[in-house]
């Protein structure tokens, strides 16, 4: 990663939504930036009542520049539907990371490092009433708790004062349908924490 010792600090990111979304479109803070095709930044709408944090964009993400756009980005949005929640009124959407790791590799810890400025920002601009994890990469980000996934789930975490439901990837849903179940009654979770209760 260039630029990261400690007698050169990263530059601070803009305050605001638009500057920071433009400072993140042109990022050279890790290697990825190298691979990348796009940035990929975010979708759903920024007055969302919920965010979506993924781990990374994969082939589909990186050559559209949109966020879970592929196979389980298709079951994500039916699984939310299936609670009132949708990418066009009520739900933003984005990743820990916003360049595509080579191959769809696991993000690495400085990459996850040099990355999570920009969400930390992204979150705290859209300012949700919930969170939601998919996958362990971003349920350990956001909670900063190593444990596995299947013992992160089923507590209502906090992120910065957000309440943080986490949860199984959809893409691993796919590859386990025995899964469904625990994501249904994680999605009743949130659905609970939304509504406030
Ligand atoms: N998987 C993710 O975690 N994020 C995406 O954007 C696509 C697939």
């Amino acid at each position: 990663v260039a630029a990261r010792s400690p007698g050169h600090p990263l530059p601070a990111l803009p305050a605001s939504y638009h500057e920071l979304r433009q400072a993140a479109l042109s990022c050279t803070r890790c290697r990825l930036s190298e691979t990348r095709t796009q940035v990929v930044f975010s979708d759903g709408v920024v007055e969302a009542k919920l965010v979506v944090v993924g781990e990374a964009p994969g082939a589909n993400e990186d050559a559209t520049g949109l966020p879970f756009v592929g196979a389980a980005g298709q079951f994500l949005d039916l699984l939310l539907g299936t609670v009132g929640l949708s990418r066009q009124d009520t739900v933003y959407i984005c990743n820990v990371l916003k360049c595509r790791p080579p191959g769809n590799r696991n993000p690495l810890p400085d990459e996850i490092e040099a990355c999570s400025p920009y969400l930390k920002k992204q979150l705290e601009l859209v300012a949700p009433r919930a969170l939601l994890a998919v996958g362990s990469f971003s349920a350990q980000a956001l909670t900063r708790d190593s444990r596995p996934i299947g013992r992160l789930r089923g507590d209502i975490h906090s992120y910065e004062g957000i309440p943080l439901v986490v949860t199984y990837h959809p893409a691993a849903l796919l590859r386990n349908p025995g899964w469904t179940r625990a994501f249904w009654d994680d999605l009743q979770l949130l659905r609970s924490v939304m509504d406030g209760a």
